[in-house]
C-alpha cells in the first residue's frame, strides 16, 4: 500500500495559515495534533497493516506531526502568541539575583579560634592531640591517682581494645595501632595532649591545645558527654607563676574586655603545683551582679597551675633545667558567657535558627 499523506499536510498547511488567533490555533493542533485527532485516527491503523508495510507508514506519519508541529508554532510566533520560551535556553537577565546562602563558622569554632588566636598573637603554638587516648597519657603521665573519681568507669568512657585495633586517628595521623597494648578511652580533658607535645618538641616551647573531650555525664542544660576545652602550657629554664599571671591576664583583656580584673583563688589539680582557679570580673555587669556571676561580681573561667615535676618527667622533660605553667579552660563556658546562651545542647542540635545568629 502506498501511503500518501500529501492532502492532509495540504488541508493542515492552508488551515494553519489562515489562522487568525490564538484559539484557532489551538483548534487546529486539537483537531490533528489532540488525542482524537486526524493524525492519531491514521496511527490507529498501523497495527491492521501488513508488518513490511508498517515502517514506511509510521515514519510517513511523524514526519507529518513534526510538520504541522513547526507550522503551528510558526504561525503562533507570527501573530505575537508563542508560550514564553522554555526555561532551557532562555535568561531573563531582567529577574533579581537569587542570594546564595552563605555558610558561617559554628559558635563554638569561633571561639575555639578566637582563644588560639590570642594564644598565638602571645607566642603559643596550635598542637592537636588525639581523642582516643591512652590511660596513661590520659592519668598516669598526669599524676592522677588510681583512687582518683575521673578514673571511674562512671567518669570516662573506656574503649575495649579490640574495637580500635588498627584504627589511626585522623588528626597528625596518632596511630593508635601501636597503642593497643594499653587501656585506651575517649579523653576525659585535653591535658594528656601536654605530654604529647613535650614528646614533639624541644624545650623552651609554649602550645595551646584545643579539642574536643568526653565524659559520661548525663546532658542538661549544662552538661554534655561531649564538649570543648583548650589546654595551654609553657616550659623555659626559669619560667614562674608571674609569668602564668601575665599571660593569662594579657588573654582575659582581649578575650573578655580590657577592664577585665582577674582572680586566682587557690586550689589542687594533680598535675600542677601550686594550682588555682581563675575567675574574671563578670563583664556582662561590669562586676555590679548578675544571674551570670551568680550576684558575686566574679565568673569562673578556668584551671591552671605550675606543671609538677612528674608531668614535665612524662614529657621527656628534664626537671632540673625546665619549669612550665599550664591551664585549661571550657570553649562551651566561654561561649554561653559571650553570646549569653543559657543552655548548652543548643551548640550541638544543628537547629539553624540557633546557629544564624552567630
Ligand atoms: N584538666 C582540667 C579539667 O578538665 C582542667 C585544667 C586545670 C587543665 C588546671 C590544666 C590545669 O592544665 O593546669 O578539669
Amino acid at each position: 500500500m502506498s501511503v500518501d499523506y500529501s492532502y492532509i499536510a495540504a488541508e493542515a498547511k492552508s488551515q494553519i495559515e489562515a489562522a487568525s488567533d490564538k484559539a484557532a490555533i489551538e483548534g487546529l493542533r486539537i483537531k490533528y495534533l489532540g488525542r482524537k485527532g486526524v493524525l492519531q485516527d491514521h496511527m490507529a491503523k498501523i497495527p491492521e497493516l501488513a508488518p513490511e508495510e508498517r515502517r514506511a507508514y509510521g515514519s510517513g506519519l511523524n514526519d507529518l506531526k513534526n510538520n504541522i508541529s513547526a507550522w503551528l508554532a510558526e504561525k503562533e510566533a507570527a501573530l505575537g502568541v508563542a508560550a514564553p520560551p522554555s526555561a532551557a535556553g532562555y535568561v531573563d537577565v531582567t529577574l533579581p539575583g537569587k542570594k546564595p546562602v552563605l555558610g558561617r563558622l559554628h559558635p563554638l569554632t569561633q571561639v575555639e579560634g578566637q582563644i588560639c588566636d590570642i594564644f598565638c598573637r602571645l607566642g603559643f603554638k596550635v598542637f592537636k592531640g588525639p581523642e582516643v587516648e591512652t590511660e596513661h597519657n590520659n592519668f598516669v603521665a598526669l599524676n592522677i591517682p588510681l583512687e582518683h573519681p575521673s578514673r571511674d568507669a562512671f567518669d570516662t568512657f573506656y574503649i575495649k581494645k579490640c574495637q580500635v585495633s588498627g584504627v589511626r586517628c585522623q588528626e597528625k595521623a596518632h596511630d593508635i595501632g601501636n597503642m593497643t597494648q594499653e587501656t585506651l578511652l575517649l579523653r576525659s580533658h585535653t591535658s594528656p595532649a601536654q605530654i604529647r607535645a613535650m614528646k614533639a618538641a624541644e624545650p623552651p616551647m609554649a602550645v595551646i591545645m584545643p579539642g574536643r573531650v568526653y565524659r559520661p555525664d548525663a546532658v542538661d542544660a549544662s552538661h554534655s558527654f561531649m564538649f570543648h576545652q583548650v589546654e595551654g602550657i609553657a616550659v623555659d629554664a626559669q619560667i614562674r607563676f608571674s609569668d602564668l599571671k601575665g599571660v593569662l591576664i594579657a588573654f582575659a583583656r582581649e578575650m573578655f574586655g580590657k577592664d577585665t580584673k582577674l582572680r586566682f583563688r587557690p586550689s589542687f589539680f594533680p598535675f600542677t603545683e601550686p594550682s588555682a582557679e581563675v575567675d574574671i570580673s563578670c563583664f556582662l555587669c561590669k562586676a555590679k551582679g548578675c544571674p551570670a556571676c551568680k550576684k558575686s561580681g566574679w565568673i569562673e573561667i578556668l584551671g591552671c597551675g605550675m606543671m609538677h615535676p612528674h608531668v614535665l618527667r612524662s614529657g621527656g622533660y628534664d626537671t632540673k633545667k625546665w619549669r612550665g605553667f599550664a591551664f585549661g579552660m571550657g570553649v562551651e563556658r566561654i561561649a554561653m558567657l559571650k553570646f549569653g546562651v543559657n543552655d548548652i545542647r543548643l551548640f550541638f542540635e544543628n537547629d539553624m535558627r540557633f546557629l544564624e545568629q552567630f
